[in-house]
């Protein structure tokens, strides 16, 4: 190998084209999903701007202006009035329910743009918890065929692909097997595969208000100390038919992207998640980051670690800086 002088590595660094042209990643927006927040009234959030809740009106607006932009995909979540709740979370499924609504209004809007919706339970039950309780545990099995409806009734309305992210054992199994039977094989399910319990959820839960009335979500969600479980879930989700893997948060986890990129072939995404866009947008109003700059790092290191697909709350700024 040839070293100094011979070899000088900031001949390469020394004007933007010259960098351009060697950089090994770059961000482009079809690989970005935007989240979005669809409510019975529209609640703006000054300081997180992009995890406002949306009335369906402001919602088709808001999808019509980041269409305009260059936005390829979304993913929707539900927030239901808090009446709405039951101990079942049957908002989640049910045939005017507020994704539903939402998924009717756009999907025949906007044939080109990608509708993903989340499949979980936690904002539409009244305990807040992902799954249906039993015994004052979020039981398993039970959970899953209403995981399995909330997934079928999406597709019916219009999703493009279903996202199940609560993390009960066996549900991408449940999901594919009640697509096929509705007759959606092709829908695709993106899994959120490694799904760690993490503090980074706090704003999120705020937007969403699916925080659990007790306790928290570690008997279902992952240990974030764990790396080898992960690849176990991915395996599993594969086995049962999960056509995208997901980790999630992104920034704490580049290493477990990194070990689901050199395991298995299929696409993977990661969910760059709402205390990460808090961390980034608090330190920027403190005047301590440079918001934009910060989160051109944070989502290219996602993409560097080994992720295809980026779901995140700066698409549609992406969309603008780009
Ligand atoms: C629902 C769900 C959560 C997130 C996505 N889907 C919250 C949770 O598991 O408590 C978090 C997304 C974010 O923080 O941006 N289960």
């Amino acid at each position: 190998m040839s070293t100094f002088p011979a070899t000088r590595l900031r001949r390469l660094r020394r004007t933007g084209p010259l960098r351009s042209l060697v950089r090994e990643t770059r961000l482009d927006l079809e690989s970005f999903v935007l989240p979005l927040f669809v409510a019975p009234e529209t609640v703006c959030n000054e300081a997180l701007p992009a995890m406002g809740r949306l009335s369906l009106d402001d919602l088709v607006r808001e999808v019509e202006e980041c269409a305009g932009l260059g936005v390829s995909a979304i993913l929707l979540f539900g927030v239901p009035d808090e009446q709405d709740k039951d101990d079942e979370g049957s908002g989640a499924w049910i045939e005017d329910g507020i994704v539903q609504r939402a998924l009717r209004e756009l999907s025949p809007r906007y044939p080109e743009l990608l509708l993903l919706t989340d499949v979980c339970l936690c904002e539409y039950t009244a305990h807040g918890h992902c799954g249906a309780l039993h015994d004052g545990e979020v039981a398993n099995d039970e959970t899953l065929d209403l995981l399995a409806r909330t997934a079928v009734s999406h597709v019916e309305a219009g999703a493009d692909a279903v996202a199940p992210s609560d993390m009960m054992d066996g549900r991408v199994g449940a999901i594919r097997t009640a697509l096929d039977d509705a007759g959606h094989p092709v829908a695709p399910i993106l899994a959120y595969s490694a799904k760690y319990a993490s503090a980074f959820y706090g704003p999120f839960r705020e937007a969403a208000g699916s925080a659990p009335a007790f306790g928290d979500r570690r008997g279902y969600q992952m240990d974030p100390a764990n790396v080898r479980e992960a690849l176990r879930e991915c395996e599993l989700d594969l086995a049962e038919g999960a056509d995208v893997l997901m980790v999630k948060p992104a920034l704490p986890n580049l290493d477990v992207i990194r070990a689901v990129r050199e395991r298995f072939d299929a696409p993977l995404a990661a969910y760059n998640v709402s205390g990460e866009y808090a961390m980034v947008k608090a330190a920027a109003a403190a005047g301590f980051l440079d918001e934009r700059a910060a989160a051109l790092e944070s989502l290219t290191a996602i993409r560097r670690a080994g992720a295809d697909v980026v779901i995140s709350y700066w698409t549609k700024e992406l969309a603008r800086w780009l």
